[in-house]
């Protein structure tokens, strides 16, 4: 059977043979259908990508009927289980699980990076008292990049990786401060002595102490959740990391341009609208009215329905097993409890069953990191210091792909025809 599809254009009566790849056509081979020579030829319209593969990628493979998520070919399950972060973020970075000397040197690199210069803090300083935690993390993430001239280079492999490194490592530092100064704490600096994720919570959660000890279930639970949100193949921050990296910007005002695509509610914003939507329902006897009121099209079920996933997402059963190991130490949140209740009426409701809405990654990531002490405004902050890994994986995997080229999307241009100016004492 031929790899290739034969296109009758009824317009001409002219006929096309088109190769197909893996299910895809490729959308430039439609330009030789054309109506006359001057005709440019045939294009696709797909606002929000629907059906529009823009690269190929080694990186992430997700099957959202079945509900798969893999990183390089490992099941997100055996991961959350058995892996670290710091070992996924090499996975997802370098395509191998690492070995004890790799593992041994990235985790001495990532923990040899966290330092900010002193100047970021007074830049972190110079926001109000309550600046939204993310916007801070997006703004000194781009600041970084006038501290790291050389981060241009992107077409040097060296400098590539120590900008990997700096990012990495970075992000808990920036997050960590951008936090303390919405609460007015002194900055807390990295302790090297700790893991990636224990000193993330040193960095946000010490006080007069000499040494932070960190509760290793928290510091598990939080691993884990890093590891879910390590990558999510072409996600909307992750095409504009793409995007912007297609420029041939420097890697750190990529990731500011990604982490601002994060913050959106419909994304990576999310986790923090389920907290705003559970305490606005207040009460699981609410959850009926609050569905209505959805299902009339007044507002969204946040944390529920996905672009990819039209079955439960992985990521959220892995998460709601987490958050009960979190409540055994902490106590178990009333908000779970309306959580529970929303996911149990809607999984049974035939508007989400027909339009296949499931509670996706943010649903229940909130409630534990509300039970671990973050304020909702650090919830997307979270998202993004997970993810930091799979926006550079995918950034360099985009810019030493030959196919690719500056994101350029084509519009269908619907405004006026040309006319003439007409001087402003004419205009009626
Ligand atoms: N609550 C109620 N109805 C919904 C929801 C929802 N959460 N999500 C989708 N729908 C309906 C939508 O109204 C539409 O209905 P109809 O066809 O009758 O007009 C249909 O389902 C398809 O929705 P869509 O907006 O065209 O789907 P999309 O693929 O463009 O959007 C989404 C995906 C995630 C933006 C959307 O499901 C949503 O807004 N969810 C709530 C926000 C959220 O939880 N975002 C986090 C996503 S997971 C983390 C990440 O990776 O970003």
């Amino acid at each position: 059977m031929p790899d290739t599809i034969t296109i009758i254009d009824n317009r001409t009566g002219k006929k096309y043979e088109v190769p197909v790849h893996d299910g895809m056509v490729n959308a430039t081979d439609l330009r030789q259908i054309k109506t006359s020579e001057e005709d440019f030829g045939l294009g696709s319209y797909d606002p929000g990508f629907m059906n529009t593969a823009a690269c190929t990628s080694r990186i992430t493979y997700i099957d959202g009927d079945k509900g798969i998520l893999r990183y390089r070919g490992y099941p997100i399950e055996e991961l959350a289980e058995k892996s670290t972060y710091l070992e996924t973020a090499y996975l997802v970075l370098y395509g191998e699980l690492p070995s004890k000397a790799q593992l041994d040197d990235w985790t001495y690199n990532i923990t040899h990076h966290s330092i900010l210069h002193e100047n970021i803090k007074k830049f972190i300083d110079g926001f109000h008292h309550d600046a939204h935690p993310m916007s801070i993390l997006i703004s000194t993430v781009a600041a970084l990049s006038t501290f790291y001239s050389e981060a241009k280079n992107i077409y040097d492999a060296e400098s590539r990786q120590k900008q990997t490194y700096r990012l990495v490592a970075k992000m808990p530092t920036i997050a960590g401060f951008a936090y303390r100064h919405s609460i007015g704490m002194p900055y807390a600096y990295p302790d090297n002595d700790l893991t990636y994720t224990g000193n993330f919570l040193n960095m946000l959660f010490k006080m007069t102490e000499l040494k932070y000890q960190p509760n290793p279930v928290l510091e598990r639970a939080l691993d884990v959740l890093f590891i879910l949100h390590a990558d999510h193949e072409q996600n909307i921050s992750t095409n504009v990391m793409r995007g912007v990296g297609s420029a041939h910007s420097d890697p750190y005002c990529s990731v500011a341009a990604a982490a601002a695509a994060l913050y959106g509610p419909l994304h990576g914003g999310a986790n923090e609208q389920v907290l705003r939507m559970l305490n606005e329902i207040g009460h699981k006897d609410k959850v009926p009215g609050f569905i209505a009121k959805v299902k009339a099209g007044e507002g969204r079920l946040m944390g529920f329905g996905h672009r990819v996933y039209k079955n439960y997402d992985p990521r959220a059963k892995i998460i709601k097993r987490t958050a009960e190991e979190v409540f055994e130490l902490t106590g178990r949140n009333p908000l779970i409890d309306i959580a529970l209740e929303l996911e149990r009426i809607a999984l049974e409701d035939e508007y989400f069953i027909s339009h296949k809405l499931y509670p996706n990654v943010d649903f229940y990531s909130g409630i534990i990191y509300l039970a671990m002490g973050f304020p909702i405004e650090m919830f997307p902050v979270l998202f993004a210091l997970g993810r930091t890994p799979g926006w550079l994986a995918q950034w360099e995997e985009s810019i030493l792909d030959p196919e690719q080229k500056i994101t350029r999307p084509r519009q269908l241009y619907i405004g006026a025809d040309e006319r003439d100016y007409v001087p402003l004492t004419s205009r009626g």
